[in-house]
């Protein structure tokens, strides 16, 4: 499965690696972007590589293996960066990047109903192996509250009809429980007028998103992990963040603003770097990406 590294070279750009840094990938994925950055620092360097799906870390280690430089791969959630790192023998970063959200891999072929198009179970969880502490899409259609349910729909799907999807999600499992992507498929297309089901965005499309976005708590998890991240980064060091979401942009320009007023940064982009009409025809994923960076006074 191929992966297109999103914004690529504005990424190696702003990260400014020398030969023999020691850099995060929070969201190793397929490792696109580490493979560049591996050949960057050389075999001087170290890439250590987060990936919170085990399986994808599996495919990936092989990948960047050849690369060159040392590299440490962790299966985990970046939320946990501290934790994870203190183990190892990694005191300080000098770059780290988080490319945020989910891959290819696990939209096409994850088996965890990530996508719409596919008739699979509703886990949607970026770890694969899935416990009982932890969330599932299916825990919050069959438990949630209405309220929830379309608070989460409207504030991380910025679904206009969040009302009656959620008010059909809670109707529906009253006659049965869900179970499958195509049951929450077959609810919004109940719950949306027909225009909506004519239009070129999917009309389940941000329903998805917004039950990935409350699985994973993503928006929690980035201000952990930025946080972090910042306490480790050495001074001069980089952060580069990719971000798909305006809530997650809000995030990202929010913390690199206070750091600025902290004196304790500097921000590299006035205004988020957002791909080409180039990158965006060969890669339409692309298309909402948004490339914020901040160096470390
Ligand atoms: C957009 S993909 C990264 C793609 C990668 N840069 C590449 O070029 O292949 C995001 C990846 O981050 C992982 N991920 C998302 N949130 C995470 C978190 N909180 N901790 C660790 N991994 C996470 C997802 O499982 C997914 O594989």
């Amino acid at each position: 499965m191929i992966h297109t590294p999103v914004l690529l070279k504005e990424v190696i750009e702003y990260l400014s690696l020398q030969v023999g840094d020691v850099v995060l990938d929070a969201t190793l994925g397929l490792g696109g972007h580490s493979f560049e950055i591996c050949k960057e620092i050389g075999k001087d360097g170290t890439l250590v590589g987060i990936e919170q799906d085990s399986e994808l870390l599996e495919a990936t280690k092989l990948k960047i293996k050849d690369t060159g430089c040392k590299t440490i791969f962790i299966n985990g959630n970046f939320r946990n960066l501290d934790k994870l790192l203190e183990p190892l023998e990694i005191k300080y970063l000098d770059a780290a990047v988080f490319d945020l959200g989910m891959n290819t891999a696990q939209l096409m072929c994850s088996g965890r109903g990530f996508s719409f198009q596919k008739n699979e179970p509703l886990i949607m969880n970026f770890k694969r192996e899935v416990g009982s502490d932890d969330l599932t899409a299916l825990e919050i259609l069959n438990t949630w509250s209405k309220e929830d349910i379309f608070e989460i729909l409207k504030d991380y799907g910025e679904e206009r009809f969040a009302r009656s999807i959620s008010a059909n999600i809670v109707k529906q499992r009253k006659v049965r429980k869900f179970k499958t992507t195509f049951d929450l498929v077959d609810v919004a297309e109940r719950s949306v007028p027909v225009f909506y089901t004519k239009r070129r965005i999917h009309f389940a499309t941000k329903t998805f998103q917004a039950l990935r976005i409350a699985v994973n708590d993503e928006l929690n998890a980035l201000e952990e992990g930025l946080n972090k991240c910042w306490d480790l980064l050495k001074s001069d060091g980089r952060v580069v963040v990719i971000s798909f979401h305006s809530l997650e942009d809000r995030i990202v320009k929010n913390f690199f603003r206070e750091k600025k007023k902290e004196e304790a940064g500097i921000v590299l982009t006035k205004k988020p770097i957002r791909p080409s009409r180039e990158e965006i025809l060969l890669n339409p994923k692309s298309r909402s990406a948004k490339l914020r960076a901040c160096e470390k006074i």
